[in-house]
């Protein structure tokens, strides 16, 4: 399935080699005036991400840290632990091929690798520590919210168990719990009575389920949606270096395990593009009323933000409001949103870091497209790991596949994570998308996979 094909010398003299893989095009190697990026995660998002800079004339040799099987096909993998901030300054520091590098997940961008990185003279593209705070700590993108009057649920922060307790006690149900720090989108907890209130707040400050990220507790008012129940939601994701604001295309995630939006929250179960109910009055409510809101709001912190803004937004009776923020792009979010992007993502990248945003036209592809995941048994609990994937046929056009959590050993290709392999499909509706997404998925293989069969259909999605 895969040829390759060398191409005539470039300016350099050296000489491009393309790759036919699923009908797409993607450049490996130098192609002269290139320049040789280095992309930070080992998800599905990052794989989606890889595949997008592998698609620029412009982009060199891909390296992924650390990377996954599916990444591995277009990057060159390298296995230094990412959350190791002067590892991954060691690693740039004696690659000097390596001009640019992008951090995708969160947990490093909380870390401060993009502080230590630019400390380090290198080119990144992620917030820094403090901006990254936007994601990192529930309280601090509340009362952001609050000072600036950007609409959110009304809530209160807590350190001590036995006052978020009474607290709860006096309040409505249901009631929603949020660990105050990282958790891999686990650490909220909608809790429909004051047992199940009580219960979670035991469970995120005295059983420190979540860690550290439970050191407080953000209890916050439920929010109930405009036209459905549970609450619409959107993603909107938006590029931003801090002067100038381009969101993308929105899209829809799906949280819970189980279809109908039942079971525990995960990091996302699917997703689709484009969402039912954001049209331009919306688009324009949700610029005006949030997005250049919050941009400008960290500026007046002294907290810049640049880089990937992310908005999780309700839409409510009383208008769109902010549930959460996070620092980086959404996964699977971006596994549905990077596809319909026409423009070269490096030149987007490269003007956000040098704060020229302004310049770029970043354009999309009309249409649809949807991303189901293929998740281990028992995720987003205990699961196991190691278990062989098979496909049976190959995708078929506008089909792809983004590796999250996969590795091959010996050959073999295994699951190794919760969330295993992304199956995307384009479609000039979402109908169209999701048909060919759930029809690929027939070929595919591992024991005790699951996922959910109503990707895309919520928010009576149609095209
Ligand atoms: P978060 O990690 O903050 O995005 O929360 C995960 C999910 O919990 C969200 O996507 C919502 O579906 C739900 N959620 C979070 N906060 C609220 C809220 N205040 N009211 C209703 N649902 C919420
Ligand atoms: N899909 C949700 C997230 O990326 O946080």
């Amino acid at each position: 399935r895969v040829a390759l094909q060398a191409q005539p010398a470039g300016p350099r003299g050296k000489f491009i080699i393309k790759i036919f893989k699923d009908r797409q095009i993607f450049y490996i190697g130098n192609k002269g005036n290139d320049m040789n990026v280095l992309v930070i995660g080992n998800g599905g998002r990052e794989h989606a991400i890889v595949a997008a800079l592998a698609k620029s004339p412009k982009v060199g040799k891909l390296y992924c840290m650390k990377g996954n099987a599916g990444i591995a096909e277009l990057a060159e993998c390298v296995n230094v632990d990412y959350m190791d901030n002067a590892a991954v300054g060691d690693w740039l520091d004696a690659h000097k091929d390596v001009e640019y590098t992008v951090i995708a997940p969160d947990d490093p961008l909380a870390a401060g690798l993009a502080d230590e990185l630019e400390r380090r003279g290198h080119r990144v593209f992620g917030p820094d520590k403090r901006a990254a705070q936007i994601e990192a700590s529930k309280s601090f993108a509340k009362s952001l919210m609050k000072k600036y009057g950007i609409p959110t649920a009304a809530y209160e922060v807590f350190d001590d168990y036995e006052k978020a307790l009474g607290y709860v006690r006096e309040g409505k149900f249901p009631v929603v719990l949020k660990a105050d720090g990282l958790a891999l989108g686990k650490g909220v907890l909608i809790c429909e009575d004051l047992a199940a209130a009580e219960a979670g707040l035991k469970q995120i400050m005295l059983d420190r389920a979540f860690g550290a990220a439970g050191n407080k507790v953000v209890v916050e008012e439920f929010l109930t949606g405009k036209e459905f129940t549970p609450g619409e939601e959107v993603s909107v994701l938006t590029f931003t270096d801090g002067k100038t604001i381009v969101p993308m295309i929105p899209s829809c995630d799906h949280k819970r395990a189980l279809d109908g939006d039942k079971g525990l929250n995960t990091g996302g179960m699917g997703t689709f593009t484009p969402c039912p109910f954001y049209d331009k009055e919306v688009a324009d409510e949700v610029i005006g009323k949030i997005l250049l809101p919050t941009v400008a709001a960290m500026n007046a912190e002294g907290c810049p933000f640049k880089g990937v803004l992310y908005c999780g937004l309700m839409r409510t009776p009383e208008g769109m409001k902010v549930v959460e923020y996070n620092s980086r792009f959404g996964d699977p979010e971006t596994q549905v949103v990077l596809p319909m992007l026409k423009t070269d993502l490096l030149e987007i990248f490269e003007a956000v870091t040098d704060g020229r945003l302004a310049d770029v036209k970043i354009e999309w592809e009309e249409g649809a497209c949807v991303c189901v995941v293929l998740a281990s048994g028992g995720y987003p609990q205990k699961y196991a790991k190691g278990k062989e994937i098979t496909f049976d046929c190959p995708p078929g056009k506008d089909v792809f596949v983004y590796h999250a959590g996969t590795v091959r050993e010996n050959g073999v290709l295994k699951t190794n994570g919760g969330r295993v392999l992304n199956i995307c499909a384009k479609g000039k509706t979402v109908a169209e998308a999701r048909a060919k997404a759930y029809d690929y998925i027939k070929c595919v293989h591992f024991e005790g996979m699951q996922y959910r069969t109503d990707i895309g259909i919520k928010y009576n999605a149609k095209g």
